[in-house]
């Protein structure tokens, strides 16, 4: 009997492309830090997949930070903002905004917040899964460190005006993140012209292996680094490269 496969949210088959390719990619076993030969095609994959996944979203090359996967780059996201915020004594800016409706990476990462002592609120949803953007607009505050929604909606696949929230949001001097995991390859996407502060991003959920995700960091945010070690992804992220997930 043949299978129809209807649920892209969950997970996205592999592209025939990296089934047919993984094997080359994987030849490169070398480690990209390393100053030898073996480290120089890792290396070049890494600095090639930057660029193409840059030039998908529309961002600068070093806005692309490779992750372990969507769920890590919403904790990046969210803990680096807050750590960010709290690594002066006189903590300037301590309040949170965030949609009932996202993923429990965001919602249970805001739920690890508020046991650190911030002061998270919530943005309601109507029964159509819509914000209202006046209530939003009252909502923000100025004391409103980060605004976390998702750009579209995993189970009923809304699409939030995250560009009108993002503008909002820097009105009042906050700063704008967005989940975008499950809006990538199912909408066109220009991330820049959204004008948010930060995205997330997973592979496994356009085609691409499990275990790899990116976060993009617009130029000039500041966050404090969720995995500390080695100096990879320019020491924004420690850990040897995932290669072939990257790829
Ligand atoms: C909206 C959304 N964000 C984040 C994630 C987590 O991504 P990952 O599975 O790569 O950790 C998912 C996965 O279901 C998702 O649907």
């Amino acid at each position: 009997m043949k299978r129809i496969y209807f649920d892209h949210n969950a997970t996205t088959p592999i592209h025939p492309e990296i089934l047919e390719r993984s094997g080359q990619w994987l030849k490169s076993w070398g480690n990209a830090s390393s100053i030898h030969q073996s480290g120089r095609e890792p290396k070049t994959i890494i600095r090639e997949a930057r660029k193409n996944f840059s030039d998908l979203i529309h961002v600068n090359q070093l806005e692309v930070i490779f992750t372990a996967g969507g769920s890590e780059s919403n904790n990046f996201a969210i803990k680096g903002i807050f750590f960010q915020n709290n690594k002066s004594t006189a903590i300037a800016k301590n309040h949170y905004l965030v949609s009932t409706v996202e993923h429990p990476s965001v919602l249970e990462t805001f739920e690890f917040l508020k046991r650190q002592g911030a002061d998270v609120e919530y943005i309601d949803v109507n029964k159509f899964g819509e914000i209202d953007l006046e209530k939003f607009e009252r909502q923000v505050r100025s004391d409103t460190a980060l605004v976390s929604c998702m750009l579209a909606n995993n189970e009923t696949g809304h699409v939030f005006p995250i560009r009108k929230m993002a503008k909002i949001a820097h009105e009042k001097g906050a700063l704008f993140h967005t989940d975008a995991v499950q809006a990538l390859g199912k909408m066109s996407l220009n991330i820049s012209e959204l004008e948010v502060d930060l995205a997330s991003f997973s592979g496994h959920k356009f085609y691409a292996l499990k275990g790899v995700g990116v976060l993009y960091v617009r130029t000039g945010v500041r966050l404090e680094n969720l995995i500390h070690g080695g100096g990879q992804e320019r020491n924004r992220r420690a850990g040897t490269e995932n290669t072939l997930s990257i790829a």
